[in-house]
């Protein structure tokens, strides 16, 4: 259902590679919102992506950037509000990766080369890229930036490996960027810590599908799907939400507050 939440606003998606992608749900659904938007992965993504076949759908254009060079994230801020006919409204930040969770080396047996780039692509990407909004003041008053994230950043996911590390960081950067960009431009900063969702990202967490069927039992509500994430940032970039700022907001169903459930103490009850 559409209900015209974000007519007349504009915004760069990044992160939608396949459509699992959450970003590639967002932007089908900011779409259907009456939103406009430049889409953007990094150019190795696209080779192997079927982003176009999103474009096309959603009647946007493409611009290609790694999202850890500045020189990439000036020119896609740059043509963006060419293409766009003005500043921006709403950003999604949809990006993560773990060289190490990759490779399979484990959280005490780190390549730090690999450490380092994970934390690169996955938390100071989102520094980079509010930065350069920031410095173009390429942001509209009562604009919103959504970044994804995960409750690892919290609370111990031993597969979860050093994205762990990167989420928390990603989260701080959400708060300490959140500050000068509400205070100096009118602009809000949050964070949407999901449910584990079967994505190409997800799907390289180790035993992810045990990871998944167990937050799906503990929590009250099953765990949010990747449409759910979208519909929440649908919100979190309308006009409803103009003073929801500096949050790490749980999109989970309630897996963040849970100690225990019935179905997950089952096979630990004698009788
Ligand atoms: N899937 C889950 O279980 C889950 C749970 C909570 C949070 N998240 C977060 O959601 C976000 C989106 O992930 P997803 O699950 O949709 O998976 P995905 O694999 O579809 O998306 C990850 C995206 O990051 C992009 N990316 C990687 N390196 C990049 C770079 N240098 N520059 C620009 N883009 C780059 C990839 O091309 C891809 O499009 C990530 O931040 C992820 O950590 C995912």
């Amino acid at each position: 259902m559409s209900y015209n939440l974000l007519k007349g606003k504009k915004g760069i998606i990044f992160g939608a590679l396949d459509a699992n992608s959450i970003a590639w749900k967002t932007a089908e659904r900011v779409h259907e919102e009456g939103g406009e938007f430049v889409l953007t992965n990094a150019p190795i993504a696209m080779r192997m992506g079927q982003i176009n076949e999103l474009a096309e759908k959603t009647g946007s254009q493409i611009i290609p950037a790694d999202a850890t060079s500045l020189e990439d994230l000036q020119n896609l801020v740059e043509q963006s509000m060419e293409i766009l006919g003005g500043k921006i409204d709403f950003v999604l930040h949809s990006i993560g990766m773990s060289v190490n969770v990759r490779k399979g080396k484990a959280y005490t047996d780190q390549n730090y080369d690999w450490t380092q780039k994970g934390t690169d692509v996955s938390a100071m990407s989102f520094h980079k890229v509010m930065q350069t909004l920031y410095k173009n003041d390429a942001m509209n008053e009562w604009g919103s930036i959504v970044a994804l994230t995960y409750m690892a950043a919290q609370r111990v996911f031993p597969d979860y490996n050093d994205m762990a590390d990167n989420k928390a960081y990603l989260e701080s950067i959400a708060r300490s960027f959140g500050y000068f960009f509400g205070k100096d431009k009118k602009v809000r900063v949050n964070t949407i810590s999901q449910s584990p969702t079967p994505t190409t990202a997800g799907q390289g967490v180790k035993g992810f599908d045990g990871f998944i069927a167990y937050a799906d039992k503990m929590s009250p509500l099953g765990n949010a799907t990747a449409m759910d994430c979208a519909n929440y940032t649908v919100s979190l970039f309308s006009d409803l939400t103009k003073r929801v700022t500096l949050q790490n907001l749980y999109n989970d169903g309630g897996f963040s507050n849970m100690g225990v459930s019935n179905e997950v103490m089952e096979p630990f009850m004698k009788e």
